[in-house]
């Protein structure tokens, strides 16, 4: 049986180990500081096996090294955000956490595939890169598919189409100025263009990038994590069954789509050996233009790392 951790037994941590244990994919463990908590919720889903048909152990932990020999590790640990808060607001706190959680990684799963979810993510994705001192491919972002997701149901809702039908890319930086492509995206393969006419494309596209603001101003005490952990589920299942899933994910570019020394959310192939691929679609003037002004956000972000993160 493979091995998941979950670092972080929050909302998107737990959410995430339920969505996964019921794909029945392997062993999961739950790491978070809040003593018992963890605990707590792993024999809370373990006594809920009989009716959910899952057949995996989930163990709760306070301690890192329960995360040995893991395939896959997923970090959610860190605060979210509140209702005026910017995803960047959150650095500060969660860098820290990051540089933690990452070394523990280093040590104790030394041969996982690390997908990191905390926020800022772009940026988080970077201090995980290389606190870890994992090769490229094996730490990825998880932003492109929720963000991608939230795109496709917006449009199945509009159309009144089912919304497995609609597939959409949503590249770029995950914050306000992600890069929606509606030329790349399409309902049981007819372009969403012919479709929907500009201007009710273009709500669309402004209401993706505000989705998961959208959500905070409800919850009003935390932000979004069903859709989050739904995303995060289907990558851990990419990886560990090696499925090759063509998806959007912050990857380090090494010059792809004229950008480098970053993560970035672009299109990738998924799969046991991490980032397999990164595919580089062409863009249109206005296209490459709005995914500069993305880079130029997360590179912001990576000044203010800079600022305040002493490596090591
Ligand atoms: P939450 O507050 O419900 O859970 C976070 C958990 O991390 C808490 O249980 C806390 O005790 C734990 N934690 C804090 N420090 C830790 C440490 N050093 N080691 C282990 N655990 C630690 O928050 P939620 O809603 O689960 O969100 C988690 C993070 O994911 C936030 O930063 C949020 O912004 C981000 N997020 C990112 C998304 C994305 O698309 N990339 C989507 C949704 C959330
Ligand atoms: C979201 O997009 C909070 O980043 C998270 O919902």
């Amino acid at each position: 049986m493979s091995k998941v951790s979950v670092i972080g037994a929050g909302n998107v941590g737990a959410t995430a180990v339920y969505y996964i244990a019921e794909k029945n994919i392997a062993d999961i463990v739950m790491v978070d500081v809040v003593p018992g908590m963890p605990q707590g919720k792993a024999a809370d889903f373990m006594h809920a096996a009989p009716s959910r048909d899952y057949n995996v152990k989930i163990v709760g932990s306070n301690d890192y090294s329960e995360i040995a020999d893991s395939d896959v590790v997923v970090m959610t640990a860190g605060m979210a955000r509140k209702p005026g808060m910017d995803r960047m607001d959150l650095l500060k706190t969660n860098v820290n956490i990051a540089k933690q959680a990452a070394q523990a990684i280093a040590t104790y799963a030394p041969n996982a595939l690390v997908i990191a979810v905390s926020n800022p993510l772009d940026v988080i994705s970077m201090v995980t890169l290389r606190e870890s001192g994992f090769a490229l491919k094996r730490v990825v972002g998880m932003a492109g598919i929720l963000d991608s997701t939230r795109f496709r149901y917006f449009i199945a809702e509009k159309l009144n189409v089912l919304p497995q039908d609609v597939m959409a890319m949503v590249l770029g930086g995950h914050g306000d100025t992600m890069v929606p492509l509606p030329r790349y995206t399409s309902v049981a393969g007819f372009p969403l263009t012919e479709l929907l006419d500009s201007e009710t494309i273009e709500q669309l596209v402004d209401r993706t990038r505000k989705g998961g603001a959208e959500i905070v101003s409800y919850l009003k005490k935390g932000s979004a994590y069903y859709a989050p952990a739904a995303s995060v589920a289907k990558m851990v299942e990419a990886m560990i069954k090696d499925e090759k899933r063509f998806v959007a994910a912050s990857a380090y570019l090494r010059g792809e789509y004229g950008h480098r020394d970053m993560f970035l959310g672009v299109p990738v192939l998924l799969g046991r050996n991490g980032v397999e691929k990164i595919y580089e679609l062409d863009l249109t003037a206005q296209e490459q233009q709005a995914l500069d002004q993305s880079a130029e956000a997360v590179q912001e972000g990576v000044k203010t790392l800079e600022a305040i993160y002493t490596p090591g």
